[in-house]
């Protein structure tokens, strides 16, 4: 009888070429520039967000050489509303290093594709496997639920230990000759049948040997140290301006919103009242002493991000001076819409047209 872990290799891959055929625009492709985009778009995006975008990447740049020379405004326009903007800026960096440097070269080891920016070990080993068929598994949460659930096992996993064995394993696992098909598979089993919640075991391929089915565990595993505290953000924007132009900045600051728009913000730890923002000080050094006329104010909005939680309100305003606050450029409203925006802030221009 065969081991329970080369059953498990031959089960994936058979559900594979048999009954898995969940489309996805990336798959089977070979071209390593397109896989890498499809994988950073992938990052912290579900596949049903992450599907259109991809479709607009490759068709709007086709070569590596296309998107570096694109300017970074057009590239982040494209990337309006999938968030973690960090990603982008080390898509963009990495596309001007490859198209410069690399001659248009995209690298074939699987250390020269993990040294690349914004490019982590599950990245690293999507684009090794898929691309230059190199013996990496991909290992993240979808991976670790699976293995928990099949082989039973109970450590948690998200603790450094069980990260560790979890990595061991999976690499154990790979079929070392299909690794691309193998790290697809798995990906594809994880999230079709091998469901967070409500996982489809009666018709799982693998389910005869499956420890979690055996014994009726699967609602109980992976198994998960305490989860940690999310951060509040109260943000409010002053949508603010003077004959029908509004200010925007850049935002300069290092974090996930760097490069992209914003209207004046005051940004605080607690809830504010309006009685409280009035008096700002901040208010008042970037507007001057002078009277704003509040004409509405939006109902509290709020945007689970992975750690934090964003609460806040946009605050309309209209300045009867034309005195553009310092960093700030006036801008007219039709033109707003070309500028990339958090989805925050876009969600909102979009629910209330503006
Ligand atoms: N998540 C990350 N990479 C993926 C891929 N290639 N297919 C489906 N989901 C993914």
């Amino acid at each position: 009888m065969i081991d329970d872990k080369k059953y498990f290799r031959l089960r994936l891959l058979k559900w594979n070429s048999t009954i898995n055929h969940r489309p996805m625009p990336w798959k089977g492709e070979k071209d390593a520039y397109k896989i890498w985009l499809s994988e950073v778009i992938l990052q912290q995006t579900r596949v049903e967000q992450g599907w259109d975008y991809y479709n607009k990447f490759v068709s709007t740049f086709p070569t590596v050489q296309q998107l570096a020379k694109a300017p970074d405004t057009r590239i982040f326009k494209l990337w309006e509303g999938l968030g973690y903007y960090t990603r982008c800026r080390n898509l963009i960096a990495t596309a001007r290093y490859i198209a410069g440097k690399r001659k248009g070269r995209f690298p074939n080891s699987y250390e020269e594709i993990l040294s690349l920016k914004g490019v982590g070990p599950y990245t690293a080993a999507a684009i090794a496997s898929f691309a230059f068929g190199l013996p990496h598994a991909v290992v993240d949460g979808n991976v670790f639920r699976v293995l928990a659930r099949y082989f039973g096992i109970h450590t948690p996993i998200d603790s450094t230990y069980g990260k560790r064995s979890f990595t061991i394993l999976a690499n154990e696992l790979l079929h070392p000759k299909q690794p691309g098909a193998y790290n697809q598979a798995l990906m594809d089993l994880g999230a079709v049948v091998c469901r967070p919640v409500s996982p489809l075991c009666e018709s799982c391929h693998l389910k005869r040997r499956c420890h979690a089915f055996t014994t009726g565990s699967a609602g109980s595993l992976p198994v998960k140290s305490k989860g940690k505290a999310k951060k509040n953000r109260w943000l409010y924007y002053l949508v603010a301006g003077h004959n029908g132009k509004l200010y925007v900045r850049k935002r300069g600051k290092k974090d996930i919103w760097k490069d992209l728009y914003e209207f004046i913000l005051i940004e605080s730890e607690h809830e504010l009242s309006l009685a409280a923002l009035n008096k700002h000080p901040e208010v008042k050094s970037l507007l001057g002493n002078i009277p704003l006329k509040r004409e509405r104010i939006s109902p509290l909005q709020s945007q689970q991000l992975t750690h934090q939680t964003i609460n806040g309100r946009f605050i309309h305003l209209s300045v009867p001076l034309a005195k553009v606050p310092d960093g700030y450029r006036a801008v007219s409203e039709k033109r707003l819409s070309e500028l990339p925006f958090p989805r925050f802030i876009t969600r909102y221009l979009a629910e209330n047209s503006l």
